[in-house]
């Protein structure tokens, strides 16, 4: 007989909030993480600490992240609730952590200032706004989460980015209240 898992609810939502390098996923997430007091998990400086990246890999001039490790690591705390990760990929979480998904964008020429300051040049530049003008992130997210918690939201200005937190702080008082134990 196949076994019914029980229904553990959560004691608070997780929300991914992810997109392109250089979106602003990182500024809104720790402005986000103050105001609500949930938990910013920043899964590159996560996999970091806890020794999830593999060898470094020249063509994307980035490591290679062991994703099994770090969703072991991660598995109970995102049970539990309470989370923002913060990541520019998302296609490998489980569907199940997450409650709603964000993901940042900004346009072409606002996403190259910032990523030339940062110090951002040749293919690694050229593929993080290609990225950006294919939608890819969105178009990932997309395909991997339902589509009705799935939501796009600019952040080229810091008007935009209030208006972002407002959004998400309306929509986590909302999940509050639907799901008052
Ligand atoms: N809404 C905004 N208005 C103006 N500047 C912003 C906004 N959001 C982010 N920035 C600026 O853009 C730069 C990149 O932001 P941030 O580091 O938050 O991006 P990120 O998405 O976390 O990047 P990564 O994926 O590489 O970690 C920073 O200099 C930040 O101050
Ligand atoms: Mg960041």
């Amino acid at each position: 007989m196949t076994q019914i898992p029980p229904n553990i609810k959560r004691e608070a939502p997780n929300i991914l909030v992810t997109g392109t390098p250089g979106v602003g996923k990182s500024t809104l997430c720790t402005k986000l993480a103050e105001l609500t007091g949930l938990q910013w998990l920043e899964i590159s400086k996560i996999a970091k600490d806890y020794n999830c990246l593999e060898e470094y890999d020249e063509q994307y001039q980035c490591p290679v992240l062991d994703e099994d490790k770090l969703l072991d690591g991660l598995e109970e705390v995102m049970c539990k609730g309470g989370n923002i990760v913060d990541y520019h990929s998302n296609e490998f979480f489980p569907e199940r952590w997450f409650d709603v998904v964000f993901v940042l964008r900004a346009d072409n020429t606002t996403l190259y200032d910032r990523l030339t300051t940062r110090g951002y040049t040749g293919k690694k530049l050229e593929d993080n706004i290609q990225c950006e003008i294919f939608q890819t992130i969105l178009e990932e997210a997309k395909s991997s989460y339902k589509e009705n918690i799935v939501h796009e939201l600019y952040s080229r200005t810091p008007e935009e980015l209030q208006d972002n937190i407002n959004r998400i702080c309306t929509w986590l008082q909302l999940w509050f209240q639907d799901n008052q134990s």
